[in-house]
């Protein structure tokens, strides 16, 4: 028997709808596998400012310190967009966590299964061509973190300024990671960049091609950011891993999971080298359907799934969810948006979706 203390972040809108659904799914992996869970809830987010007026409490930190991993559903909505950036959900608590445990790494696999064809929005001979995508997002530098930031001057002349900033080291560690996860799957690192126009952007094309030479069975192409958001739709089955700094990756991850067929289905990790990492799914907290019981908990089930594998090494665990979520999509058992609006009829709730995974687990 293997035992686990793992804190768990709900947060807002649908992060404690489908969070439910990937304790089940943890349940049920205990049992089957004899592994002991100690899960402890924390607040985190907008109902922390709410319950302990700051999105990320001492208490929530701490737990999360003294765990083998977060398992994170997702924070902010509308109630919580007024505020300062500095205290608003998104960067009090999760960029702050971000930092704080120097999660470098964002890892966020996207793929269409063979058989799943239909769920994708690609035209079908697209789409047939086949989709394996690992976006490795740089999580805790670039324009997110960089200083100064801020606003000055008044009236028509008040201007606001972001930094963009990648060091030599950080762009190496993050190209490390890409070049290793592509020698254990397609070989091919590309790039994303704006290299024709950023000064960042010509460092990391620098950095990223010396560390290629320590992969030699490795192929690294560049491409910029541009041009990789229009060819994932022209022929996405050129890339396997996709190198990108923090913003890019942010916006091609959410590409990567509407190729797929929904926000719902990508889940990612977020680790630096150690065990420890946070886990959450790639989407928000969808507040034009939180409270609905509608949301899709395939991402938030399938971040489990990463957990186990990458920070417990519990890998019989993690195949045992991640097939029982194939089985669960190409039986049809589908929440709304993953349907055609003719056959909406069909769909099943966030909990139909859960139980399901459960029931081929057990
Ligand atoms: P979002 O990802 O919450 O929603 C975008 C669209 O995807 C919506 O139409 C939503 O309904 C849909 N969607 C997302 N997850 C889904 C799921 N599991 N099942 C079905 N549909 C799903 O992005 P947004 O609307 O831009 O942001 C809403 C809030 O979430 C904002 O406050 C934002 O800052 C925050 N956010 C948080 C995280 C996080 O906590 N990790 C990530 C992204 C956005
Ligand atoms: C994500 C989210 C976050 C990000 C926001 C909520 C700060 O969009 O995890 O993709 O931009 O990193
Ligand atoms: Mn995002």
């Amino acid at each position: 028997m293997s035992d686990y203390k793992l804190a768990v972040l709900a947060g807002d809108g649908i992060g404690p709808e489908v969070m439910v659904e990937a304790k089940k799914v943890l349940a049920a992996v205990s049992k089957k596998f004899d592994i002991n869970f100690e899960l402890n809830d924390y607040d985190v987010g907008g109902i922390a400012i709410d319950n302990h007026g700051q999105a990320l409490p001492p208490e929530t930190l701490k737990g999360c310190e003294e765990a083998s991993a977060i398992l994170f559903g997702s924070i902010g909505g509308p109630k919580w967009d007024s505020l300062p950036l500095e205290q608003r959900p998104e960067r009090a608590a999760l960029l702050a966590l971000r930092g704080h445990f120097d999660l470098f790494s964002n890892l966020r696999p996207a793929k269409i299964y063979p058989g799943l064809e239909a769920l994708s929005p690609l035209r079908a001979d697209i789409a047939a061509s086949g989709f394996d995508v690992l976006v490795v997002r740089e999580l805790t530098s670039g324009i997110y973190f960089g200083q100064p930031k801020g606003m000055e001057g008044e009236g028509e002349e008040e201007f606001a300024f972001d930094t963009m900033r990648y060091s030599r080291k950080e762009i190496r560690r993050i190209a490390i990671t890409a070049f290793e996860a592509a020698q254990k799957r397609g070989k091919k690192v590309t790039s994303v960049d704006k290299a024709n126009v950023l000064v960042c952007s010509r460092l990391w094309r620098e950095v990223t091609e010396e560390v290629a030479k320590d992969y030699p069975d490795v192929e690294l192409e560049h491409i910029y950011i541009d041009n990789a958001a229009m060819q994932l739709l022209r022929y996405p089955n050129q890339f396997d891993v996709m190198l990108c700094s923090n913003l890019f990756g942010d916006i091609i991850s959410d590409e990567c999971a509407m190729i797929t067929g929904s926000m719902g289905l990508l889940p990612s990790a977020s680790i630096n080298g150690s065990k420890f990492g946070m886990y959450e799914p790639a989407g928000g907290s969808a507040p034009d359907i939180a409270g609905q019981g509608i949301a899709n908990p395939i991402a938030q089930i399938l971040s489990a799934s990463m957990l186990l594998r990458f920070s417990l090494g519990e890998t019989d665990a993690a195949d045992a969810i991640d097939a029982a979520v194939m089985k669960t999509l190409s039986d049809g058992v589908l929440t709304g948006e993953l349907l055609a609006p003719e056959k909406r009829d069909q769909a099943k709730s966030t909990s139909e979706v859960g139980d399901y995974v459960v029931a081929q687990i057990v």
